[in-house]
């Protein structure tokens, strides 16, 4: 598959980034991107805690970065494993930050090689009738557009100096 500089720059990230997944307890170490429409990308991997059901995956720790920073468009996303399958909770949050564009890159790397295995596809069709924030009038508009206008709307107005 013939990859562009920015989606190979998404893999790297991503591969990196599963090296300081925190997984004593697993042992499954995983990596995950995000590439913003702007061409910024934000990493994550699993972190896991003794308290088994406090762990977090990859892909999440991955877009909460990217929203942390303000980021709202997703391009897209890559995650990497021994055999690379988001979890259901983490597709249906992806969904949530994605268009039926946003492209997921599913990287499997193999363990006795290190070789990888690169799969496209989208977050929309890893996630065949998901519960949808817009079919369900929970959102008024694209996910994006209403993230954009709360952006919008923190930012304070512009107040008419006042002579006096
Ligand atoms: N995990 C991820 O980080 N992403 C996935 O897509 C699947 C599972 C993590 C959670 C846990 O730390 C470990 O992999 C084993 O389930």
């Amino acid at each position: 598959m013939k990859l562009t500089r920015p989606i190979q720059r998404l893999i790297e990230t991503a591969v990196s980034a599963r090296k300081n997944a925190y997984c004593p307890y697993s042992r499954y170490s995983v990596g995950a991107a995000v590439l913003t429409e702007s061409g910024r990308i934000f990493a994550g991997c699993n972190v896991e805690n003794a308290s088994y059901g406090l762990s977090l995956c990859a892909e999440r720790v991955a877009v909460f970065n990217a929203i942390t920073r303000r980021q709202t468009a997703f391009k897209a996303i890559c995650v990497v494993a021994s055999l690379a399958k988001p979890c259901g909770a983490c597709r249906q949050v992806m969904f949530e930050f994605s268009t039926k564009e946003t492209e997921l890159y599913l990287v499997s790397i193999n363990p006795n090689n290190r070789r990888q295995t690169v799969t496209k596809t989208t977050v929309h069709k890893m996630l065949p009738a998901a519960f949808d924030p817009l079919a369900s009038g929970l959102l008024p508009a694209n996910p994006k557009n209403l993230l954009r206008n709360r952006q919008n709307a923190r930012r304070p107005k512009k107040r008419k100096s006042s002579r006096r």
